[in-house]
């Protein structure tokens, strides 16, 4: 069975972006695939988090992870600073990454270009780290975003020159891996493209929100005085909520408004108290579970601990295998 691996950032709560676009995605793989999902908490040292705020976002995710469906039993998910194997082995990986391919990696210029005064050792070497999490399980699907190929493609690079310089057929190439051609995007509520976290707030439904609070981020959603002529094009604000509709309501629903909008009689007061109690219901089995899981500490320290153990089984094996091929071996 091929092996899929997975991290995720851990930059708190989730949204239904994350939740349609990724976990939805996660839910399935587990049922076909060999899965190691996990919290990407040494990738994040790159920003230098406060240490009370690392801790609580980890927490968070693992519960959101939990709440959307992941089954522990199923997948193996753990905490990356869990199994310090992948240091290691992020070390060895070090010793052939070149200056100039980490320093060309889009995603490091952006970094470079936001930040100039935090361009640290660590945020140069994150597709040296990023590699690492794979290779450490052999993975060879990774259900990744668009803006995640280079890095994949840095992984295969490693893993062959390590194959290369070491003469064996060790490393298996990884590819990004998802269900459809078309991506999902989920749009968010202030117009900006897709729904994210760097839109703040007002922009993303959490899976996390409480009815009241996605009734109120709904209703305050940008929308215009109303078509004026039959089957007038949608301006984005408006399509983006159709999207949205698309995404959470049930296709009669969306047949419906898609009518009154078209006849011009659409009153976006309906439409939008429609789309909230929609999405009200998508949300409500993953928001209970959140509330139940976040409260059962027990049960998030057996998940940790059961999948910290089950990952550092397949990392250890690996760091051996590599330290011999190396030729780190024991004088004692
Ligand atoms: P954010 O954009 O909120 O910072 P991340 O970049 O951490 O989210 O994304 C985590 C995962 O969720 C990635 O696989 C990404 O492709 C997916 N994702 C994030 N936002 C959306 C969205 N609006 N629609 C679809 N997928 C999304
Ligand atoms: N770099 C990924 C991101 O920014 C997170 C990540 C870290 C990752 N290690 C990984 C993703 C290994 C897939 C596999 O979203």
């Amino acid at each position: 069975m091929e092996t899929v691996v997975s991290g995720i950032r851990s930059t708190g709560k989730l949204h239904l972006g994350n939740y349609y676009g990724a976990l939805s995605n996660f839910v399935k793989m587990q049922n076909e695939y060999n899965c190691f999902f996990f919290i990407a908490d040494l990738h994040s040292l790159t920003t230098h988090p406060a240490p009370q705020d690392l801790q609580s976002t980890v927490r968070n995710v693992v519960v959101e992870y939990l709440a959307a469906g992941i089954d522990p039993e199923k997948s193996t998910i753990y905490i990356q600073s869990d199994v310090p194997e992948v240091a290691e082995l992020y070390l060895y990986m070090n010793m052939n990454a070149y200056l100039g391919e980490l320093e060309r990696s889009t995603s490091f210029k952006d970094k470079v270009r936001a930040n100039p005064n935090n361009v640290n050792a660590g945020l140069l070497t994150y597709p040296v780290l990023m590699a690492s999490d794979i290779l450490l399980h052999h993975g060879t699907r990774v259900p990744v975003g668009k803006d995640q190929e280079q890095h994949l493609e840095m992984t295969r690079t490693f893993g062959n020159r390590f194959n290369h310089l070491y003469q064996v057929e060790y490393f298996k190439e990884a590819f990004a891996f998802t269900y459809s051609d078309k991506l999902v995007k989920v749009p968010g509520l202030t117009g900006q493209g897709k729904m994210g976290k760097s839109n703040g707030e007002a922009d993303c439904i959490y899976l996390s929100d409480a009815p009241e609070v996605i009734r109120k981020k709904i209703m305050r959603a940008v929308t215009d005085s109303g078509p004026t002529t039959p089957h007038q094009a949608k301006p984005e604000a408006i399509q983006n909520l159709f999207d949205l509709m698309k995404v959470v309501s049930t296709p009669d629903t969306l047949a419906h408004f898609e009518e009154r909008y078209n006849a011009c009689e659409i009153r976006y007061g309906d439409f939008k108290k429609q789309l909230a109690e929609d999405m009200v219901r998508a949300t409500e089995p993953v928001r209970t579970r959140i509330d139940d899981i976040a409260k059962d500490e027990a049960y998030i320290q057996k998940v940790v601990r059961m999948g910290a153990e089950k990952a550092q089984v397949s990392a250890r094996k690996t760091i051996q295998e590599v330290r011999e091929i190396i030729g780190l071996k024991k004088l004692y």
